[in-house]
């Protein structure tokens, strides 16, 4: 149900669940892409006459108040972006929401302190989430759910709110799904994926789905370390996940198996100190000297990766390939973010990390498909795991 369904909405309450999670560095916000991609469906509501109220979280307080997590300078940009004053209530479905919502007129925009203040909303008591999406509810007169980053999460402001309210998906939430669903349904192939990132426990599922469906994985960045160490070479300090490394061997027999190519980097950039100063080296990858870590994929690699690449009929991308927030690591993160620019397959970077190296290296991100919102969010979607904030929209 996109937002047309809810019918006439001049003068209506519409309560936005928006993903205004951005990154943060004291009080500026290093990266707006979230915001800016809450804009369409704000500014349809506006245009409908809607009296719109932006729900949303920043990152994960426990509970309660807590300064640090206030939505307000994201508040800021939004105003900014909007080009118009943004209403900011102190607290969510207390008094000063209450108040605010209330001085609402037609077409203008009021959010939320961060949502996550309120123990209801993450609780893994449903009736105890249930009360507190009563609250959220009685602010408004239907639900538009637009948080594409936060669908995966069963929380009172993705799903229970969906129950009580006529409810809806907003464009950016729709046109994700879209999106991604190019890459899960039919991909155009070969149909590769790269994977980078710290973790390789976050991405099993990933993994696991993708052995059946991808033709190609290029994985890199911090997980490539526990794949080293699956086909027995020594990493040194960098980032390892010893318990997973049976289960990686498992992955890397198992590709062998169905015929999936897997392509590990073959040099790092390594470093004896973790810092933006170097010095660094480059090695071969299974020749990581025991004091040094690795912290970017190497030349050979960044070409080789390319060249895995060019053919592709469909690419997704999640994780960066080195700490790409130090200059002298990021070569690799950009040599893959140039290489799907060039590609002429339908190009996804999925994944908050990944996107905001897109914007913050300074690439165009017009010179790809789609640039996802949501980091565990496509990923689990690309896994083939059910979103309850979809499901709970097409259920209704
Ligand atoms: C994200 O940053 O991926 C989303 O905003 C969801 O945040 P969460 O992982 O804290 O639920």
């Amino acid at each position: 149900k996109t937002i047309d369904s809810l019918g006439d909405l001049a003068g209506k309450r519409v309560l936005v669940r928006a993903d205004l999670n951005v990154p943060l560095d004291g009080a500026t916000i290093t990266d707006d892409g979230r915001i800016r991609a809450s804009l369409p469906t704000i500014n349809t509501l506006r245009e409908k006459g809607a009296r719109v109220i932006v729900t949303a979280h920043l990152g994960r307080p426990k509970g309660a108040p807590d300064p640090k997590f206030s939505l307000k300078p994201a508040v800021d940009r939004l105003s900014e972006l909007l080009e118009a004053p943004v209403a900011f209530a102190t607290d969510t479905v207390g008094e000063s929401a209450k108040e605010t919502v209330e001085n609402l007129k037609d077409g203008e925009v009021a959010v939320l302190e961060n949502v996550r203040f309120n123990a209801g909303e993450t609780s893994k008591d449903q009736a105890e989430r249930e009360a507190f999406a009563k609250e959220l509810a009685a602010l408004a007169d239907a639900f538009v759910s637009d948080g594409f980053g936060v669908v995966h999460r069963k929380q009172a402001s993705v799903y229970d709110v969906a129950k009580l309210l006529p409810a809806a998906a907003g464009s950016l939430v729709e046109k994700e799904v879209a999106s991604l669903r190019k890459v899960t349904d039919e991909p155009a192939r070969p149909f590769v994926v790269i994977l980078g990132g710290s973790k390789v426990s976050d991405k099993l599922g990933v993994i696991d789905n993708l052995l059946g469906k991808a033709d190609r994985l290029l994985i890199g960045g911090g997980m490539s370390y526990t794949f080293q160490k699956a086909l027995g070479h020594e990493v040194g300090k960098s980032l390892l996940e010893e318990d997973q490394v049976e289960t990686v061997k498992g992955y890397l027999k198992r590709a062998e198996e169905s015929g999936v190519e897997i392509v590990l980097p073959v040099d790092n950039v390594v470093s004896e100190n973790f810092g933006p100063d170097g010095p660094a080296d480059v090695v071969p990858s299974n020749e990581i000297p025991a004091e040094k870590e690795g912290l970017d994929i190497g030349p050979k690699t960044r070409e080789l990766f390319a060249s895995k690449l060019g053919d592709a009929g469909t690419v997704f991308w999640n994780g960066p390939m080195g700490v790409f927030e130090f200059e002298l690591y990021a070569e690799g993160t950009k040599a893959i973010a140039e290489a799907l620019a060039q590609c002429s397959g339908y190009t996804v970077v999925g994944g908050g990390d990944s996107a905001s190296a897109i914007r913050n290296l300074g690439f165009d991100e017009a010179r790809y498909s789609h640039i996802s919102t949501g980091g565990g969010a496509s990923l689990e979607l690309i896994e083939g795991k059910e979103l309850p904030g979809i499901a709970i929209l097409e259920e209704k």
